[in-house]
């Protein structure tokens, strides 16, 4: 068995458990599942830098210690872009990180025009800047920062509704993109967009590659669990699959469907220690 938590700031980390839930690699009646959403302090791409990794280095400390999980996942773009240094050097456990997929859509795009859907946060990172500058110095990469469409997914997985007159407008320098100079490909550089893709295929219809970390983190998180010293057997009884809040608010109650899906039915709130920030 192994206990394997996945964390983003809001529901974002669905898509990463998704992926890791269905996965052949990652995918075991074995794995307790833990999702924990930074709720009190999202959103994160609004967020300085330096509070950011204050913030995401003491909640992951917190969630080590109190559920001594096996493999951490940072499913955030945002967070991985800056604290997954500060993270890794605290922690003990493996934390794998989640960051803009900007090499492979390279690969795939013909046009060499890829658009980057992303948190403000992430758009501005000297992090993501120096993915372009690696792998796709030879693309024309149209940015868009968009918090409002982090809003958009979480309140679809709560009310099964997506406001797409919104989605429109967040969308229309892609369109722009796509008629002036054939964009092909999009990074979804945020772990809760891929929670809207059947909307975005919609909007977006010329889009030929839709890019996101997901399979990427499956492959990564199963080399981890065989990196294991000793595989331990199978558990008898796994304990159930738990979702984490950092705040109690009425917004918890209206993700239980979702949460479901996930074979989650308890859920609880953190009691953090005093965060220094
Ligand atoms: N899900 C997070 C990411 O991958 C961002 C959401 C937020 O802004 O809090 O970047």
């Amino acid at each position: 068995m192994a206990r394997i938590l996945v964390f983003d700031s809001g529901v974002g980390g669905l898509s990463i458990l998704r992926v890791l839930q269905h996965n052949q690699a990652t995918q075991s009646e074995h794995h307790q599942w833990l999702f924990c959403s930074d709720n009190a302090f999202f959103p994160y791409g609004l967020k300085k830098e330096a509070e950011l990794i204050a913030r995401v280095t003491n909640v992951l400390s917190a969630l080590q210690e109190k559920f001594q999980p096996d493999i951490i996942v940072l499913a955030c773009n945002t967070a991985s872009t800056v604290a997954l240094e500060s993270v890794r050097a605290t922690l003990s456990t493996p934390v794998i990180g989640v960051v803009p997929a900007i090499k492979p859509a390279a690969q795939l795009s013909q046009s060499q025009s890829i658009g980057l859907l992303a948190t403000p946060g992430t758009i501005s990172r000297p992090y993501t800047q120096k993915l372009i500058d690696e792998f796709a110095a030879d693309c024309r990469i149209t940015r868009v920062g968009s918090n409002e469409l982090v809003w958009i997914a979480e309140q679809y997985l709560r009310t099964g509704m997506v406001d797409n007159m919104e989605l429109h407008r967040i969308l229309a320098p892609l369109r722009d993109a796509i008629a002036h100079h054939k964009l092909d490909t999009v990074v979804l550089a945020c772990t809760h967009f891929p929670l809207l893709i059947e909307f975005l295929h919609e909007q977006l219809p010329e889009i030929k590659h839709w890019v996101d970390s997901g399979e990427a983190i499956a492959r990564r998180v199963a080399w981890c669990l065989n990196q294991r010293e000793t595989a331990p057997p199978p558990a008898d009884i796994v304990p159930p699959n738990i979702a984490l809040f950092t705040r109690l608010d009425d917004n918890i109650k209206a993700l239980e469907r979702a949460l479901n899906y996930f074979d989650i039915r308890e859920t609880q709130v953190l009691d953090l220690p005093p965060i220094s920030q």
